[in-house]
């Protein structure tokens, strides 16, 4: 039977030490941490999102500042928001929270966001800054994957580490921090062939496809360290993971549940990187 990763105590001690570190900046330095997290229309998914980054703020000592736009703000309106963000020294951080309404070129506004503060590490500098192993920022849920992970304690040299998805957002940077941390990795996706065989293998294995409980107990090798990036719903409507976490359990010897796994992880790197870019504008870090 698997240990059980607990998400919500790793994000809690990262937040914690982000908290820390924040008030010292306050006091020593006299420095504000501030993180703008822009929303435009109504989805209900993002709105909860963004919430939950206000709260995180105000828990470790942010100032956040929130920008909810309508439905019908054009792209140019955005990319002035944008603009005045990224010279606002007040600003530390910018999110903008993804999906955007479908008249709103997302790619355009990523690029406009300056890369000192994307502390979603979106920009394609950020994204080429992790290829080569230079970054500030690491994109929050594949960092997120990779504390979980260091904290089972299990060594990722040599292992072999499958990392089952390929969106720039979780499942590419996820392979490249893997094998930073000198695994050995496979990505497989939609039209991999044997992939149960590939899972087989697997001592490290990461899911992030976005498929209900698609990863099942015969697919993990005995004793494997599971991370479980899905949040989908199952037959009944209940919230799951890419993961069947039932048979899963049997068969690994780490597994992060669904909520309460990899979800608290990647507002608690939000965290972490605004703190860093605070650092780096006033050249601290
Ligand atoms: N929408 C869902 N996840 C994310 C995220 O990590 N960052 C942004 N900007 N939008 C999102």
């Amino acid at each position: 039977m698997a240990q059980i990763i607990d998400g919500k105590a790793v994000s809690a001690s990262v937040k914690a030490e982000v908290a820390e570190e924040t008030e010292k900046l306050k006091e020593e330095k006299g420095l504000n941490v501030g993180l703008a997290v822009v929303i435009v229309g109504n989805d209900p998914a993002s709105r909860v999102y963004v919430n939950n980054k206000k709260k995180a703020c105000e828990a470790v000592g942010f100032q956040s500042f929130e920008y909810a736009l309508d439905e019908n703000t054009t792209q140019e309106q955005l990319l002035d928001l944008v603009n005045k963000l990224n010279s606002d020294t007040s600003v530390n951080g910018i999110l903008v929270q993804l999906p955007l309404p479908k008249h709103i070129d997302e790619k355009a506004v990523i690029n406009a966001i300056s890369p000192a503060k994307d502390v979603d590490a979106f920009h394609p500098e950020n994204v080429g800054r992790i290829m080569i192993g230079e970054y500030s920022f690491l994109p929050c849920t594949p960092a997120g994957v990779m504390r979980l992970i260091e904290s089972t304690g299990v060594d990722i040299t040599g292992k072999q580490c499958v990392v089952i998805g390929r969106s720039n957002i979780v499942g590419k940077p996820q392979a490249m921090l893997l094998l930073q941390k000198n695994g050995t990795v496979t990505i497989c996706h939609s039209k991999t062939k044997n992939l149960k065989e590939i899972c087989l293998g697997a001592d490290i294995l990461v899911v992030a496809i976005g498929r209900a409980k698609f990863v099942t107990g015969d697919m993990i090798k005995e004793g494997a360290v599971v991370i479980d990036v899905g949040m989908d719903r199952d037959e009944n409507g209940k919230l799951c993971g890419d993961v069947d976490f039932e048979s899963a359990e049997k068969k690994a010897g780490y597994i992060t549940p669904v909520p309460g796994g990899v979800g608290p992880m990647t507002i608690a790197m939000l965290m972490k990187n605004t703190l860093t870019a605070a650092k780096q504008q006033a050249g601290i870090e």
